[in-house]
């Protein structure tokens, strides 16, 4: 059974019960259609609960029955939904916890709704690339007017039961802490006589000017979602509600949803909510691995990635000390770390309360004795392998027995830090993202000796800090940065054979990336790649690039930090100004290589950009570096801006088609740098058997 059913003197209780979130799969649905026909049927009962165990009221219609026969199956969601409408016993809505999409959607079916303080209402189906697909667009402005219902549409943001408490959604929002079932109760029992029975769908949706609404909504929804659908079908669901009568509209809203599940953009954000969850399972260490106490950590290297990682341990509560080499180092981090902090209060995101309260967690220090007893240490120190080890070294000598030791280090090898301990069943890579106190990603490397307790800590770590945890193998870059690699080497070679750096980076941006690879690679610093491109240099001669990065580091362009790189910058003016210096560079660098120039169309761009991380991703997933191509696909959308609503460079490769990605691959592979395009093994077995690299 997925819903139960009691009766508590004149009332029947049915509670959703399907874990963990009571998804209302086709089951569910017909375990409660069943339980409403009953408490109609029953003499005794003369009102309806309806309410969800454990830890949701519902978490909406059941995601992954979106591409099987299952969702429209009867009962439908909308069965339901009518099923509970047109009971001729009131039917109560006892919402706590979550309330979200098709869960909400049958509590708008119910004639009343009563809620706890703290519940989480929303219409997230947004962010699934899709609308509200059961009513949620016709009967929600019905009850918080049409501002409101816009709002919590086309963002899909939750918002409290208690801010909605002074609306027609809510008949009751309870105290704190109220006993929300007996006060549920005790509500159905005062309505169960009253009659006729209220229905959202007799409501009438107002506005005091609606032309105005429907043009200033079609407009603004048009800039805002730019070439993403689903924001303005849901604006177009809800001028439905407006002007047309209910039954209308849900046709309306009906028709634009099925359009929209059937989109990539749909498909891509499905997909990147599954990934997100599959990437904190981890094959053979299973979910009750035992994990250790992390109540207190230690940084060490108080730098650009030292500073961000502590400020993720103080907002998660967890005491923090820095540990540097000088005073002076050690102040300017603590320093910084303040006016991080500062400016959040000055964007109104944090009180001044909070400021102190998190500026007390974190100390510091320039004394390993005073971090012996931390519980983690994460090692932020410069990116030389003979620091790292020396810092090692010392941690092992001091740390106390079952610290975990970690490193922050993006390209190094974790095995041979960890060879200089003499624990590395306590050594793990984790693999923050700059701004690290912003970025979502972090990557867990797990070296050859890598307890299982200390991943499975790991994982339960990055949940606490709020970040997406990928488990990632040891090799030069890990996941992300080993592709990455790639991806930049083409658009080096782009340069050399006629794009301008702006060129490129409008290209994949308009794609849909957060930033072109030159304005990232300024913002990020210009000097960090020339110097790993120095050490391949030695350690694989035979990699070649364009030179024309190095040439503009040679210049002391380091990019934003420098107030010049690929492109010129204004003091306090993060704006890229495309520089004719550069621009005439890379036609100079060009004309010296014997390289003729030419047009290249964005297509080109965004094939050469896209199908190199996705040739590399294979690469990665065949060597096990990646568990799953899922993974590959949560690293790029949490660390690198690649656009959610193309699912991460695998799973868009699955929707292009890997044999169309293929024959590109070798397109290219017979010009110029041919070699930098050796397709993947993996990628043409997959493509060879009509595969796809996510199932
Ligand atoms: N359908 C299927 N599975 C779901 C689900 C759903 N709607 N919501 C959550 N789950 C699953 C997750 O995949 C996960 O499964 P796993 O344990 O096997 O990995 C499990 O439930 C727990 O999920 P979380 O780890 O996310 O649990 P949290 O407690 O952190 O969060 C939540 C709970 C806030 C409900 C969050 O899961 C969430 O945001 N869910 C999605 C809500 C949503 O988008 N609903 C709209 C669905 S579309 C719809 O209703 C269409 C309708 O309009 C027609
Ligand atoms: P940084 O140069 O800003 O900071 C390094 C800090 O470590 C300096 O403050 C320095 O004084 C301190 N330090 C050096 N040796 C030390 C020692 N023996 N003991 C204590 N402190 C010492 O460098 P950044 O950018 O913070 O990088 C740190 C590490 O993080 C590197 O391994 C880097 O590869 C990695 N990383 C950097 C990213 C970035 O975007 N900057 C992103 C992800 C990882």
């Amino acid at each position: 059974m997925s819903a139960d059913y009691e009766v508590r003197g004149n009332v029947a209780v049915i509670t959703l019960n399907n874990p963990p979130v009571n998804g209302l799969g086709l089951e569910t649905r017909s375990a409660a259609v069943e339980a409403v026909r009953k408490a109609g049927m029953d003499p005794a009962v003369k009102a309806i609960v309806l309410t969800g165990a454990g830890k949701a009221f519902s978490g909406g219609a059941d995601i992954r029955e979106f591409n099987s026969p299952k969702a429209l199956t009867e009962p439908t969601l909308h069965t339901l939904i009518s099923t509970v409408e047109s009971s001729e016993k009131p039917v109560v809505a006892a919402i706590h916890s979550v309330a979200m999409g098709g869960g909400l959607e049958l509590a708008l079916g119910c004639n009343y709704r009563v809620a706890t303080p703290e519940a989480q209402i929303a219409l997230p189906e947004v962010k699934l690339g899709i609308l509200p697909g059961a009513g949620g667009t016709q009967r929600m402005p019905r009850l918080v007017g049409l501002e409101q219902a816009m709002q919590m549409i086309t963002t899909g943001t939750p918002v409290p039961a208690e801010a909605l408490a002074g609306t027609a959604l809510f008949d009751e929002v309870y105290r704190p802490g109220a006993d929300l079932l007996a006060s549920a109760i005790a509500f159905a029992n005062k309505v169960a006589d009253l009659r006729p029975l209220p229905k959202v769908r007799d409501r009438k949706v107002e506005h005091a000017q609606p032309e105005l609404f429907i043009s200033q909504a079609r407009e603004g929804i048009k800039k805002a979602a730019g070439p993403f659908p689903a924001p303005v079908a849901c604006v177009e669901a809800l001028i439905a509600a407006l002007t047309l009568p209910f039954e209308e509209g849900l046709k309306v809203e009906r028709e634009l949803f099925l359009k929209l599940k059937e989109t990539n953009e749909s498909k891509s954000l499905r997909h990147a909510f599954f990934a997100e969850r599959a990437a904190s399972k981890i094959p053979d260490v299973p979910a009750d691995t035992p994990t250790r106490k992390i109540a207190s950590a230690a940084v060490i290297g108080a730098g650009t990635m030292g500073g961000g990682i502590a400020m993720n341990f103080a907002n998660a509560g967890i005491p923090v000390t820095l540990l540097e080499m000088k005073q002076e180092a050690l102040d300017k981090g603590l320093a910084t770390i303040r006016k991080n902090y500062e400016t959040s209060v000055k964007r109104g995101k944090l009180t001044q309360d909070k400021l102190e309260q998190r500026m007390q967690l974190v100390t510091g220090t320039l004394a390993y004795e005073d971090i012996a007893q931390a519980d983690i240490t994460i090692e932020a120190v410069f990116e030389d392998m003979a620091v790292k080890t020396e810092v090692f070294r010392q941690l092992d000598k001091v740390m106390k027995p079952g610290a975990i030791l970690a490193t922050n280090t993006s390209t190094l090898d974790v095995n041979k830090i960890a060879a200089v301990t003499g624990r590395p069943q306590d050594v793990i890579g984790l693999h923050f993202f700059s701004p690290a106190n912003v970025m979502k990603l972090l990557e867990i490397v797990r070296g050859a000796k890598t307890g299982k307790d200390v991943l499975a800590t790991a994982m339960a770590l990055s949940k606490k800090l709020k970040k997406t945890g990928v488990v990632a193998g040891v090799c030069d870059g890990f996941i992300g940065n080993r592709m990455l690699e790639q991806y930049l080497r083409q658009a080096g070679f782009l340069l050399d054979e006629g794009c301008t750096p702006e060129q490129v980076d409008k290209a994949i941006e308009k794609f849909g990336f957060a930033m072109g690879p030159f304005r990232m690679s300024d913002l990020a610093g210009n000097d960090v790649g020339w110097y790993i491109r120095k050490r391949r240099a030695i350690e694989s001669p035979e990699l070649v690039y364009s030179k024309t990065a190095d040439l503009l580091c040679e210049k002391g362009r380091f990019g934003q930090k420098t107030g010049a790189g690929w492109y010129d910058y204004k003091p306090g003016d993060r704006h890229a100004y495309p520089s004719q210096l550069v621009n005439d560079m890379i036609v100079e660098y060009a004309r010296e290589q014997g390289i003729e120039r030419r047009k290249i169309s964005d297509e080109e761009i965004i094939e050469r950009l896209v199908y190199a991380l996705v040739n590399e991703g294979a690469k990665i997933l065949e060597e096990g570096i990646a568990l799953r191509a899922s993974d590959i696909d949560m690293v790029y959308l949490t660390g690198y801006g690649f656009p959610s609503w193309r699912g991460g460079p695998m799973f868009y490769a699955d929707c292009v088609g890997l044999p169309n990605v293929l024959q590109a691959i070798e397109k290219y592979g017979r010009g110029r740098h041919g070699e930098a395009w050796a397709p993947a093994p993996l990628l043409v077995r997959l493509a060879v058997e009509g595969k796809r690299f996510n199932g």
